[in-house]
């Protein structure tokens, strides 16, 4: 969590490094900060609150200077308050950080005997001092107290640093966290992630753990722990800073449930054997090797990408006809979760960085397994520590609530199923051209569905005021329905639950009454018999339901309340379609109510903490 951005160029550092951190606010928002240097100094400015105070504070009390260093927040160690807003200050030294100082309680007790008085109860003002004590004792260069400094430190971090010593220098270091770093027009960039630096470069070089980069102007050159100079590569990205605007959307994740049709469009592009029913390995990070030894599928991941392995299993068991396990990423720690030598184990990751996720990869590599990531962020830790990498091209995706992301992960895992079913002999020719061609028609009904954006806002104005909700669905619109849940607890607060339908009569049943809206995912589809048999059961306990249904369901009709229609579409891309009207529901239920829905309270995107 949090974001860091620097700037050393020949442009005023402040209004670049807002609009870095602007761009990096998903990652955390409740303070933000930035020391830049200028005539006096350092100059610093920290604020409670999301960003648009901290921009409010440097209008009145505007900091000049072309070098500087920004950071925006989500607590840690710490409560959010001015005081522990980075960054943090010692001598003339200023630090910003995201990921966790382990051994922070041991360095401060070292510290404090040392004379040192802290200011904030974060473990990054430690590195500050750390950083200040190496300077007064000797360090010749900023680079040399930084490295000093980090061979004391244990943990994760991503840290950028200016010292009043070195004025024209920025000083980043990675380690656990995430650290790009783009060279534009003279001037040298530094962040979190590349959405930071997009608007100046699309060339970026992307820090390995143990890296520190030393900015100026003239450049930057790289080094190790060690003290050695190290090559890095640059990439280019094809994230363009357009895709990271708001494009005359309210908000960015309406704008992302919008983009939806392009988001699975560009990640099947070029991917794809339609007459040959068949996927190509090489485009997708699989072998054909992998996908002949391999005896068990094991899907591990969080939160929404979660939602979308529940749904893969059904693929990957149908398609493929190979046993398919989903674990959440935070649970693989808890359990002993036996991991064999030919499993392929998949991480689906929006963001390649959730802390939880890494754990599960690195306990699956240990057991000897394979790794495939899926990741829409191009070179983040989870491909990078994973055997393959099949990257969705959803683009940037800002609204913490992940909305194309999702449909993205889904496109990746059917993708996979369909290819080790191919290879697996599981499937044949005919059958996988139709799922192929479902999927390449998924965009065009996507878009017709948000074509009926107004009448869900309208559906979406009488439930509102609900304080809970049930989301029931069956087969793979189980993890539909939990999908649906979460997306409305996420940014409109109410409390939702999502079940298995078939469940229903094992405990929410006893919830219902005339109160309790029930939201039902039940096209004609294999579970539609069963789960057409539990709206009747809701209703006739007075529940009221709001049923995604099968254009000209006349029976449905008339036992629901509301009726979001879907259009005829194959079952094995229903999923694709079904999450839609859900998604757009609890957007519309959360703007009405007002909600901040691109940062909803105490969330963040990227999980970098267990
Ligand atoms: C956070 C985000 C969710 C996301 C989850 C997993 O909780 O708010 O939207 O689904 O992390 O993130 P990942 O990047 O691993 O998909």
């Amino acid at each position: 969590m949090c974001g860091i951005v620097g700037y050393v160029g020949k442009q005023l550092a402040a209004p670049i490094l807002v609009d870095g951190l602007r761009r990096l606010e998903y990652r955390g928002y409740d303070s933000a900060g930035v020391a830049i240097h200028n005539a006096e100094g350092l100059g610093v400015v920290r604020t409670l609150g999301k960003l648009r105070v901290l921009h409010e504070a440097l209008s009145e009390q505007p900091l000049s200077g072309t070098v500087g260093i920004g950071h925006t927040r989500w607590a840690t160690h710490g409560r959010p308050s001015e005081e522990n807003a980075h960054p943090h200050v010692a001598g003339g030294v200023a630090v910003v950080h995201n990921g966790i100082i382990e051994n922070h309680i041991a360095l401060r007790r070292e510290l404090e005997a040392d004379g040192v008085v802290f200011s904030s109860d974060t473990d990054t003002e430690i590195v500050a001092h750390l950083i200040d004590r190496a300077l007064r004792a000797g360090a010749s260069k900023l680079v040399e107290a930084v490295r000093i400094s980090l061979g004391r430190v244990q943990g994760a971090y991503a840290i950028a640093v200016v010292s009043e010593h070195e004025p024209a220098t920025i000083v980043a270091a990675r380690h656990g966290s995430p650290l790009v770093v783009g060279a534009g027009d003279g001037e040298m960039l530094c962040g979190s992630d590349i959405a930071a630096l997009l608007s100046h470069t699309r060339d970026m070089v992307f820090l390995e753990d143990g890296d520190i980069a030393e900015l100026t102007c003239a450049g930057v050159s790289y080094s190790n722990l060690a003290g050695e100079p190290v090559e890095r590569e640059s990439k280019r990205v094809d994230w363009s800073p357009v895709m990271a605007e708001r494009g005359g959307y309210k908000h960015f994740m309406l704008k992302e449930i919008h983009e939806q049709p392009e988001a699975i469009a560009a990640t099947v592009r070029g991917r794809l054997d339609l007459d040959a029913g068949d996927v190509h390995g090489g485009e997708i990070g699989l072998t054909e090797e992998i996908a002949k030894r391999t005896r068990r599928v094991y899907l591990v991941a969080c939160g929404t990408s979660y939602h979308a392995s529940l749904v893969g299993r059904y693929w990957i068991e149908s398609l493929a006809k190979l046993p398919t396990f989903v674990e959440l990423g935070s649970e693989v720690s808890c359990r002993d979760c036996v991991f064999f030598e030919d499993d392929l184990v998949i991480a689906v990751s929006q963001s390649g960085e959730t802390f939880d996720t890494i754990g599960a990869v690195k306990a699956a590599k240990a057991a000897g397994a394979t790794v495939l990531a899926v990741a829409n962020v191009l070179d983040s830790a989870i491909p990078r520590m994973s055997h393959g990498a099949l990257y969705t091209r959803a683009g940037p995706e800002i609204g913490v609530a992940s909305t194309k992301c999702f449909s993205a992960q889904l496109v990746a895992l059917l993708m996979i199923a369909v290819y080790l079913g191919r290879r697996r002999d599981a499937l044949d020719a005919a059958t996988g051209t139709e799922v192929l061609q479902a999927l390449c028609e998924a965009p065009s009904q996507i878009n017709e569905l948000l074509g009926d954006a107004d009448y869900v806002r309208s559906v979406a104005a009488q439930m509102a005021h609900a304080t809970d909700v049930l989301f029931l669905g069956r087969g793979y619109n189980y993890p539909i329905a939990l999908e649906g849940a979460l997306k409305l607890k996420e940014i409109s607060y109410a409390h939702a639950e999502g079940y298995a339908a078939g469940e229903m009569k094992h405990g929410p049943i006893a919830l219902i009454d005339e109160d309790l809206p029930v939201v039902v995912v039940c096209p004609k589809d294999r579970t539609y018999e069963k789960t057409f048999a539990n709206i009747q059961e809701v209703r006739a306990r007075e529940g009221q339901v709001i049923v995604l249904a099968t254009k000209g369901d006349e029976a449905l009709h008339e036992l629901a309340a509301h009726i979001l229609w879907l259009p005829e579409a194959s079952e094995w891309t229903l999923p694709l379609l079904t999450v839609v009207p859900l998604q757009l529901l609890a957007y519309y239920i959360a703007a009405r109510k007002g909600h901040d829905v691109d940062q909803p309270r105490n969330l963040a995107k990227t999980v970098t903490v267990e």
